[in-house]
C-alpha cells in the first residue's frame, strides 16, 4: 500500500511541475530534481505494474507503434468557419448578428488568434485525458491519443473538480524555432524537410509511432469545449479563463473586445505581432462572448453563425523574375535563388525566393524575365508557385544550372538520382563562409555575438578563413573594426572562450560534416568518445555503429581524410578547444609532421591496413600530390602520381621503407 501511495503523490508532484514548467512557463524545480523523482515513479511502476494508469506522466513517452488510426466520431461535430476578407467584413458580421437578433450586442465579443496547426478534441473523463482525435471531416476523426500524449503541454489530468466529461478543443502547432530545427536535423538526415510549421506539426501528428511524435517540438492551445452551454460559464472570456485554471495552455493575445470596433483593433495589433511570434497565425477568430446569444444564433451548414474567422491579406502577389543567384550552401549544394523585383507580402518585402533545385525550376517551365506569381509558404519562407505564361513576350531566356561553382570555379556535380547539384570542393570559400556561420551558430557551439553579420565580416576582412582562426582573435583585432567596441569586443572573446572543450557531439554537429547532425553526431560520441578515435576509423567500424549508414560514413572517411581538414582539426586541437585532437599531433610519433601519399598496390598491406597505420602513428594520408604532401608511398605499377611526386621533389619510398619509418629494428 505504501507503494500505491508514493506513486500517486509522484504523479501529482510531476504533473503539477510539467504544468508549472510546460503550460505556465515557470519551473519550481531543477531539471535535475524533475528527473530523479521521474526516475523513482519509473522504478516504482516496474515493480507495481498494476498500479500504473494512463494519467501517469512515464506514459508520455509514445507507447507502441500503431497500424492505422481508429476512426473516431466526434459526440458534437467539430464546426468550420467562415472567413473576413476585410474590417467591412467584419462589421457587416455584427451587424448581420444584431439584426438576426433584434437587439445591440452588448456583452461584447472574444478576438483571438487564428492558430496555424490542427484542430484537435481531447476527452477527459473524470478530469483524465482519455481519448484524443483529429477534426477529420468535422464529424469523424481519426484516434491520435498516443500521438497527443506526448506533447507536454496537454495536461494528462486535469486540476480541480471538473465535470465527468469534458471535451476540449484546441489548435496543436509547432514553433518556427522548433520548425526550424526539424528541418535542419531533416536534412542533416537526407529527408525531404517540411514546407511550412503547419505541415510539420500535421506530419509529426499523424506518425504511426507515437515516439516519432515524442521527438516532435509540438504545443497546444486550448479555445472551446464541444458543448459551451453544458459549461457553466457564460461566456467564451469566462470559459478560456476556466480552462487555464483546469491545467490548459490558452494562447496570451486571446483578448475581450467591448464592441466591433475593438475588434478591428485587435485585428491590426495581431497583424503587427505576426511575424514576432513564436508560432504562425494565419487570422484572427471573432466569436460573440456570451453563450447565451451564441446559443441563440445557431450554426448554418457547416459554420456557426456567432463567429467568423478574418484572414490576413492573400499571401501571394505578382512579381518579375529579373535573374537568379546560384547559392553556395555550407554542405556545397547549389541552390538557385531567384531575384526578383520587391514586392509586399505578408508586411514583409520579398526579394528573394528559393527555387529549390535544378529539377523545381525546370518542372515550374520558369524563365528569367517571366511574371511570377510569388506566395510565401508557411509564414516563413517566400517562394516561386508559377510563371504567368499569357504575359511572357518573347524577351525571357532560360535559366541555366551552372557548371562550374560560382565561388570557387570547381566542377559541380550532380549525382544520379539526385535532385542538388554540389560543390565537392572542401575548401571552398563559400563553403567556408557558411561553416563558419554554421559553427558559432546555435545549431553549432552557439557563441554569442559571432552571429552571420559579424562572421561574414571577419572572413571579408582575412581576420578568418577557418575555424582556428576564430581562437586567434584578439582584443585588439576586434575593438577596432566598424562597429565594434572594446565591450562587444571582450564579449565575443568571452563567448569564445567558454565554448572551448565542448562535448564530442556537439562538436561534431558544429564542424557540418555532411550527413553528420545532431542525431549522427551524438551516436558517434557514444561509440568513440574522442575525436582521435573517430578520425581513424574505418568504413567497417562506422558502419558497424546501428543508425550510421553508407552516406555518414563516406562522409565522415572523405571529411577525416582532407588533408586540409586534417590540419584544421591540429589547429583547432592546439588551441584547447576540443581534447583529443592535439595527442594525435603528438611529436613522438614516427609520423607526425608527415603527410603521405600512397600509389600503386601494396604487396603486405592492405590500402586500409596501411592508411590505419599511417594515422595510429600521427601521420596523415592525402589523396593527391598537393603542397603539404611529404611522401609518397609507391607500390607496384604505381602511375602519374609517382611521376608528379618525383617532380615535386617529395620523399619517395617503397612499402618497406615505408614500414622501417614506423617499425625501425
Ligand atoms: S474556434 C466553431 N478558435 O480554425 C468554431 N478555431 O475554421 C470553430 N482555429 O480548424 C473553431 N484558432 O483549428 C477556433 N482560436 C480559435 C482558433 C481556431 C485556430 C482553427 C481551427 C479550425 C479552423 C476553423
Amino acid at each position: 500500500m505504501e507503494a500505491a501511495k508514493r506513486i500517486e503523490q509522484l504523479k501529482k508532484l510531476l504533473n503539477e511541475f510539467a504544468h508549472r514548467y510546460y503550460v505556465l512557463d515557470e519551473p519550481i524545480v531543477s531539471d535535475g530534481e524533475y528527473d530523479r523523482l521521474f526516475q523513482e515513479l519509473t522504478t516504482l511502476e516496474d515493480a507495481y505494474p498494476a498500479l500504473v494508469t494512463d494519467d501517469s506522466p512515464t506514459r508520455r513517452v509514445g507507447g507502441a507503434p500503431l497500424d492505422k488510426f481508429e476512426q473516431v466520431e466526434h459526440r458534437i461535430p467539430m464546426l468550420s468557419l467562415e472567413n473576413a476578407f476585410s474590417d467591412e467584413d467584419l462589421e457587416q458580421f455584427s451587424e448581420k448578428l444584431q439584426r438576426f437578433l433584434n437587439q445591440p450586442i452588448a456583452t461584447g465579443f472574444s478576438a483571438e488568434p487564428k492558430l496555424d496547426g490542427l484542430a484537435v478534441e481531447l476527452v477527459y473523463r473524470r478530469g483524465s485525458f482519455v481519448t484524443g482525435s483529429t477534426r477529420g471531416d468535422g464529424v469523424t476523426g481519426e484516434n491520435i491519443s498516443a500521438q497527443l500524449k506526448t506533447i507536454h503541454s496537454i495536461p494528462l489530468k486535469l486540476i480541480g473538480n471538473v465535470p465527468y466529461l469534458l471535451e476540449v478543443r484546441g489548435e496543436v502547432f509547432m514553433e518556427k524555432h522548433g520548425f526550424d530545427r526539424l528541418n535542419r536535423s531533416q536534412l542533416a538526415k537526407s529527408l525531404q524537410p517540411f514546407a511550412n510549421p503547419r505541415n510539420a506539426a500535421a506530419g509529426s501528428l499523424r506518425q504511426l509511432d507515437p515516439a516519432v511524435t515524442a521527438e516532435r517540438p509540438l504545443r497546444f492551445f486550448a479555445y472551446g469545449i464541444s458543448d459551451p452551454e453544458s459549461s457553466n460559464r457564460g461566456s467564451q472570456t469566462e470559459l478560456l479563463q476556466y480552462l487555464k485554471r483546469c491545467g490548459f495552455p490558452v494562447c496570451p493575445y486571446n483578448s475581450f473586445c467591448a464592441d466591433i470596433s475593438e475588434v478591428v483593433t485587435h485585428y491590426q495589433t495581431l497583424a503587427g505581432l505576426r511575424h514576432n511570434l513564436p508560432y504562425d497565425i494565419d487570422g484572427m477568430v471573432v466569436k460573440i462572448d456570451e453563450f447565451v446569444l451564441q446559443d441563440r444564433l445557431g450554426v448554418k451548414a457547416r459554420a456557426p453563425r456567432w463567429a467568423i474567422a478574418r484572414k490576413f491579406p492573400a499571401t501571394q502577389a505578382t512579381t518579375t523574375l529579373l535573374d537568379v543567384d546560384f547559392q553556395v550552401g555550407r554542405t556545397g549544394a547549389i541552390t538557385p535563388v531567384a531575384l526578383l523585383d520587391p514586392v509586399i507580402l505578408d508586411g514583409a518585402t520579398v526579394s528573394r525566393a528559393t527555387l529549390h533545385n535544378q529539377d523545381e525550376f525546370q518542372r515550374k517551365d520558369l524563365q528569367i524575365g517571366d511574371t511570377v506569381l510569388v506566395q510565401r509558404a508557411g509564414d516563413v519562407i517566400p517562394e516561386v508557385v508559377k510563371p504567368i505564361r499569357e504575359k511572357r513576350n518573347g524577351s525571357e531566356t532560360p535559366i541555366i544550372m551552372p557548371s562550374r561553382c560560382p565561388a570557387c570555379e570547381s566542377e559541380l556535380v550532380r549525382p544520379e538520382n539526385e535532385a542538388v547539384t554540389r560543390c565537392i570542393n572542401l575548401q571552398c570559400p563559400a563553403q567556408q563562409l557558411r561553416g563558419l556561420i554554421h559553427y558559432c551558430s546555435k545549431a553549432g557551439l552557439d557563441i554569442e555575438g559571432l552571429g552571420k553579420k559579424y562572421i561574414e565580416q571577419l572572413y571579408e576582412l582575412g581576420l578568418i578563413k577557418t575555424i582556428p582562426d576564430i581562437y586567434t582573435l584578439t582584443r585588439e583585432i576586434l575593438a577596432h573594426l566598424d562597429g565594434w567596441g572594446d565591450k562587444s569586443a571582450d564579449n565575443v572573446l568571452a563567448a569564445v572562450s567558454q565554448a572551448k572543450e565542448p562535448p564530442l557531439s556537439t562538436f561534431l554537429a558544429a564542424l557540418g560534416i555532411r550527413y553528420i547532425g545532431e542525431v549522427n553526431a551524438t551516436l558517434l560520441e557514444d561509440h568513440f568518445g574522442s575525436l582521435a578515435n573517430l578520425a581513424g576509423a574505418t568504413m567497417e567500424e562506422l558502419l558497424d555503429i546501428d543508425g550510421i549508414g553508407d552516406q555518414a560514413a563516406q562522409s565522415l572517411i572523405k571529411y577525416f581524410n582532407d588533408p586540409e581538414i586534417v590540419i584544421m582539426l591540429e589547429k583547432l586541437g592546439a588551441t584547447g578547444v576540443v581534447s583529443g585532437i592535439a595527442e594525435r599531433g603528438d611529436s613522438k610519433l614516427p609520423l607526425s609532421d608527415v603527410v603521405i601519399v600512397f600509389t600503386g598496390s601494396l604487396i603486405q598491406l592492405s590500402r586500409d591496413e596501411a592508411k590505419k597505420l599511417v594515422k595510429e602513428n600521427g601521420g596523415h594520408i592525402a589523396s593527391s600530390i598537393t603542397k603539404k604532401v611529404t611522401h609518397i608511398v609507391a607500390g607496384e605499377k604505381a602511375g602519374s602520381k609517382l611521376r608528379k611526386a618525383q617532380e615535386a621533389g617529395k620523399t619517395i619510398l617503397t612499402e618497406e621503407a615505408f614500414l622501417h619509418m614506423i617499425n625501425p629494428v
